[in-house]
């Protein structure tokens, strides 16, 4: 179902206003007919509800002032698809380990996910003022609270994530460079420093790649570690990260120019209006479609040494690739 932008839609200070629409996000194609055509992930209700206990338990135990803990939970339990961490357990799942090996890692990854996202909304940065349908960390508790909440969150992380128990080492490891490659993607994205010279094309590459793809390939990585996975399962599944992550960036690109606010549950049509380098805005609309199909049909062979065992993580791209928020 997809639900087209409308020419009103919350500008940069989250006022409504009109703005130039893009041609509406034309319907995927549907060679694999899944519940992703219904734009509802296929996720595992009781999953679901597992990471949500481990992400409140875990906050709830920290040693941190009453304030401070507003702000955290604020920006890590308001909402949220919790992508990161499903593929953290999925991944796991896949490569024969088991929930609860994972569930620190998962809440790991979810917790740099949270800091990035107060951290990205930001007047400095994106300067938004709505996230999952709610006020953002900064319009709810201030941006000084804001900026120190993403420290805490980011430095919170390996600390969940030491408490793997199998290769916790190599899971952080994989987590912190993770996060340093976000970052990294976030100053592509924000105030440039390209390599001289490189193309267009390849600069909104290296922003996707590193700004989102980075922590949805680790996040199948640190899954893929938790479960002791075979080096032909860590090397599939590393793949299929990959592919993902760009696709994942790609679609959200496509949801800020084709979808209203209300429905993405955060500002859209900011994009082109602040000069970001979006897919779209290289690739045009249907260019950016057709390198999603070509990126769903990467994710797809990354899961062949996985067998049938891949099959969750294989109705996970069908959903990605079709996504409106
Ligand atoms: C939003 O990520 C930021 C990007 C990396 C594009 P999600 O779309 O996964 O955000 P939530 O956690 O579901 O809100
Ligand atoms: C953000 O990309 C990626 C992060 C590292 C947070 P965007 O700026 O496009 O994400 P949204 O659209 O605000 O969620
Ligand atoms: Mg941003
Ligand atoms: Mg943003
Ligand atoms: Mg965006």
């Amino acid at each position: 179902m997809v639900t087209p932008r409308s020419g009103a839609h919350l500008d940069r200070n989250g006022r409504k206003g009109s703005s130039a629409t893009l041609e509406t996000m034309p319907a995927p194609s549907s060679a694999h007919p899944s519940p992703a055509a219904s734009g509802e992930a296929p996720l595992d209700p009781s999953l679901l509800a597992e990471i949500e206990s481990a992400l409140s338990a875990f906050l709830a135990e920290s040693d941190i002032p009453a304030n401070l803990r507003a702000a955290c939970l604020h920006a890590v339990l308001a909402g949220g698809k919790r992508l990161r961490p499903i593929l953290v357990l999925e991944s796991a799942r896949a490569a024969g380990g088991s929930v609860s090996d994972a569930m620190p890692a998962a809440i790991a990854i979810e917790f740099v996910h949270a800091f990035s996202l107060v951290h990205d909304d930001l007047p400095a940065l994106d300067n938004d003022t709505m996230r999952r349908g709610k006020p953002t960390c900064h319009v709810a508790f201030g941006e000084a609270m804001a900026i120190l909440a993403g420290d805490c969150l980011l430095a919170l992380a390996p600390v969940a994530a030491s408490r793997s128990r199998h290769h916790g080492a190599e899971i952080q490891r994989e987590l912190m460079s993770g996060s340093v490659r976000m970052i990294a993607g976030q100053v592509y994205d924000t105030l440039k420093g390209f390599p001289e010279g490189l193309p267009e094309a390849r600069q909104v590459e290296l922003i996707h790649h590193n700004k989102t793809g980075a922590l949805l390939e680790a996040s199948c990585r640190m899954g893929a570690l938790a479960a002791n996975a075979a080096p032909s399962a860590l090397d599939g599944l590393t793949r299929y990260g990959r592919a993902i992550g760009l696709m994942f960036q790609i679609v959200d690109d496509l949801i800020d120019a084709t979808q209203t606010a209300e429905h993405a549950g955060k500002a859209t049509g900011k994009d082109a209006e602040a000069g970001k380098l979006t897919y779209p805005g290289i690739h045009g609309i249907d260019g950016s479609r057709r390198e999603v199909e070509r990126l769903r049909a990467e994710a797809e062979a990354g899961l062949a040494p996985l067998g049938a065992s891949g099959a969750r993580l294989r109705e996970l791209v069908d959903f990605l690739a079709t996504r409106t928020r």
